[in-house]
């Protein structure tokens, strides 16, 4: 297939990261992918491409791994992949000369977004950039928020200023926010013009990025699209998060926490179609503009791990209130035409998509995986 051009996607080992690689894969681009390795994420997530990794093994020392298609068998760690061939710096520029020239679909960079230097590098090589590199469970950012304060606000501003330099009004960058960033939604839906009003520390460091977007858009004119998602789920998400938890914990039969009455509502969505959501957006959204992601699937916490344990055949009795998370906001609700006007829609509903979930944990479990942390 031609090219569809060069992009870079941060975050790309990680949950929604990994279904955007693959999307952006499918619709003909090579992408390049910086992502930290957190615990969050998982080479394994882009099993399906074909990957090459770079990682610096040490300061100033880079080292390039090739895997194949399918090529991160089951047997190697999910954290550093081996190495082979340490090389000096310089070598990340024949390394990418290499990359475009062959005929790999990805080329991830095992290195956080906060390396400027490095950041400035790679853009030379791509026209665009979508962000999601991130610390992403609000549950941490609660307990400590320096890793937010770091990924989201460090890892951004390194990111976008590297862009703006290099790129400058050329090219396209979209910024991957959430709606958590608007607080709680109690009655109808909030539109793209809504105030912001972040309510834990997770969701405060999501809208500095977006204080930040506008501040570039306004000053220097760098050519930032935002999207706004609503609660994402499917095969690949940390365990930690919610449905991955009551789907892990249904089958092995242990108690299911839900925070305080279960009665918060939120709209779901499915990781797929998040992914050609981010890609409708990055190629034909309009430069300044806010996009919000939604669907129809509105339901409550409590209702959906119900629903999770009927399509199971597990008993209620593994329900487990727990006390409430601190500053937990209720309600969620995205107004979201501007992106029916692009002609997106999501494709997944809410039993097919759990469905499908469902039987990715299951296989998961079945292979004998042990749960991440
Ligand atoms: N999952 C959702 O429901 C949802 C909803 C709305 C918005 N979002 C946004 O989408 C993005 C992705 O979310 P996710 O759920 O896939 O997250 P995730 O936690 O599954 O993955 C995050 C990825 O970012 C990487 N990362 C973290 N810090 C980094 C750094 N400094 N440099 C490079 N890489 C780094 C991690 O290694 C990981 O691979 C985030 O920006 C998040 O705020 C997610």
């Amino acid at each position: 297939m031609k090219s569809k051009g060069r992009i870079l996607i941060t975050g790309g080992l990680g949950f929604l990261g990994s279904w955007t690689v693959e999307e952006a894969v499918r619709r003909g681009y090579r992408v390049l992918v910086v992502d930290a390795l957190t615990y969050a994420a998982n080479p394994e997530n882009l099993n399906s491409l074909k990957v090459r990794f770079v990682t610096p093994s040490r300061r100033n020392v880079w080292t390039m791994v090739t895997f194949g298609r399918n090529g991160l068998a089951e047997h190697v760690p999910v954290h550093l992949p081996p190495y082979i061939n340490p090389v000096d710096n310089d070598f990340l520029d024949e390394v990418l000369e290499g990359f475009f020239h062959s005929d790999d679909e990805v080329l991830v960079v095992l290195a956080s977004v906060e390396d400027y230097p490095l950041m400035k590098v790679l853009l030379k090589y791509v026209e665009g950039v979508i962000h999601l590199a991130a610390e992403t469970h609000v549950d941490r950012s609660i307990e400590d928020a320096w890793d937010f304060v770091r990924a989201e606000i460090l890892g951004f501003y390194s990111t976008v200023d590297a862009f703006r330099r290099v790129r400058g009004r050329e090219g396209r960058f979209l910024l991957v926010s959430t709606d958590e960033v608007l607080g709680e939604i109690m009655e109808g839906s909030a539109d793209e013009d809504f105030p912001l009003r972040p309510r834990n520390p997770y969701a405060a460091a999501k809208s500095s990025q977006e204080h930040f977007a506008q501040s570039y858009i306004n000053t220097y004119g760098t050519p930032i699209i935002i999207a706004r998602p609503t609660n994402a789920y499917g095969p690949r998400q940390h365990e930690e998060k919610f449905v991955p938890k009551i789907i892990k914990n249904a089958l092995l039969d242990e108690a299911i926490p839900v925070y305080g009455d279960g009665t918060q509502r939120r709209v779901w969505i499915y990781a797929s179609d998040v992914a050609s959501a981010l890609m409708d957006v990055y190629e034909r959204g309009e430069i300044s503009e806010i996009y919000h992601i939604g669907s129809e699937d509105e339901v409550e916490n409590l209702e959906l791990v119900r629903t999770i344990l009927k399509m199971m055949g597990k008993p209620e009795s593994l329900i487990n209130f727990v006390e409430d998370r601190p500053g937990h906001d209720r309600r969620y609700s995205l107004r979201w035409d501007k992106i029916r006007e692009l002609g997106w829609r999501p494709s997944v509903s809410l039993r097919e998509g759990l469905r499908r979930t469902i039987e990715y944990y299951a296989k998961r479990y079945a292979k004998g995986y042990s749960v991440r942390r």
